[in-house]
C-alpha cells in the first residue's frame, strides 16, 4: 500500500470524487434470465456496462477502478459458462486494450492468472506492460482472485523474503506484498445485484471502506447509477475509529495520551 494511504492513518475526505473505486459486478445472469435469454448474454451486456463505467470514471477524476470480473469460487459454475467467461475475457483484452493505452489508462490483472490458458496469460502481461507507464486511471480486473488467496499468497512472500523474528512483523510488512500493492485501499465499494455480501474480494483492503450495495443488476448499472453511488460517498462521514468531533476539527488529531497510573 502506497505510504500515507492506509485506512488506519488518514481521514480522506468523502466531499470529493473517490480516488478508488472498487466493484463487484453482480446480476448479469438474472438480466438475462429477466429477458428470458441464457445466463452468458448477460455476461455479454455486461462488457458494455464497462466500457460505460470506465469512461464515466476517467471524466470524474477517479485514479483507481477496480473491477471483479471471475473470483476464485466461480469455477464451480457449469462448465460452459466458465469456458464462456474466459472467452469474453480473450474477446475483451483483444479489442480493448489498445483502447485503453490510447486513452492513457494503465491496465493491470490481479489473481491467481497461473490457472488461466497461457493465451490469457500472455494477453494478460502484453496489456499490463503496454499501459504501464499510463497515468489518467488504473483499471484493475480481478480475475481468479480471492482475499483469502491474496493473504496467503502476501503472508508466504513476507515469510520467504523478510525473516524477521516473529515479534517485529508489522501490518506494513505484509501489505506490500498484497496483489494490490500499488493502489490506495478503494475509497468506495458498489455490488450490483442486490446481495449484501463481500463474496472474498479484497478482504484485507476493504477494513474501512465505505460500502455501497444497489439492486440495479450488472448491466442496468449506468453513469446515472454510478453517480448515485458517489452521490451517497459523498454523504459519508469517515472516522476511522476517531469521533465525529475529531475528524470535524482535523487540527485536534492528536492520539489521546494513556496516563496508566501505579499502583498506590
Ligand atoms: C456476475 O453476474 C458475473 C460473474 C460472477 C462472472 P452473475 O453471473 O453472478 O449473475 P447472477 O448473480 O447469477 O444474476
Ligand atoms: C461475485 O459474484 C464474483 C464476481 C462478480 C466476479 P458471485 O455471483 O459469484 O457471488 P456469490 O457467489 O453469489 O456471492
Ligand atoms: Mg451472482
Amino acid at each position: 500500500m502506497p505510504k500515507g494511504l492506509n485506512s488506519t492513518r488518514e481521514t480522506p475526505k468523502t466531499n470529493i470524487v473517490p480516488q478508488h473505486i472498487a466493484i463487484i459486478m453482480d446480476g448479469n445472469g438474472r438480466w438475462a434470465k429477466n429477458r428470458l435469454m441464457p445466463r452468458v448474454a448477460g455476461h455479454k451486456q455486461g462488457v458494455e456496462a464497462v466500457r460505460d463505467v470506465i469512461k464515466a470514471c476517467v471524466e470524474r477524476g477517479v485514479r483507481y477502478l477496480t473491477l471483479f470480473a471471475f473470483s476464485s469460487e466461480n469455477w464451480r459454475r457449469p462448465e460452459d459458462e466458465v469456458s464462456f467467461l474466459m472467452q469474453l475475457f480473450v474477446g475483451a483484452l483483444e479489442q480493448e486494450v489498445a483502447k485503453l493505452h490510447e486513452n492513457d489508462i494503465c491496465f493491470k490483472v490481479i489473481g491467481d492468472v497461473s490457472k488461466f490458458e497461457s493465451k490469457i496469460i500472455r494477453f494478460i502481461s502484453d496489456g499490463e506492460s503496454l499501459t504501464a507507464n499510463n497515468t489518467r486511471l488504473t483499471f484493475t480486473i480481478a480475475a481468479n482472485y480471492g482475499g483469502r488467496w491474496d493473504i496467503l499468497q502476501a503472508t508466504k512472500k513476507m515469510i520467504a523474503q523478510q525473516k524477521k523474528s516473529l515479534e517485529d512483523y508489522q501490518e506494513e510488512d505484509l501489505t506490500q506484498y498484497l496483489a494490490m500493492s500499488y493502489a490506495p485501499e478503494p475509497d468506495l465499494f458498489i455490488r450490483t445485484g442486490g446481495e449484501c455480501r463481500i463474496s472474498n474480494f479484497l478482504l484485507w483492503q476493504l477494513a474501512y471502506t465505505e460500502l455501497y450495495f444497489t439492486d440495479a443488476l450488472w448491466p442496468d448499472f449506468d453513469v446515472h447509477a454510478l453517480d448515485q453511488a458517489i452521490h451517497s460517498y459523498q454523504q459519508r462521514e469517515r472516522r476511522f475509529g476517531r469521533t465525529s468531533e475529531q475528524v470535524l476539527q482535523p487540527a485536534t488529531h492528536k492520539p489521546s495520551e494513556v496516563v496508566v497510573k501505579s499502583d498506590a
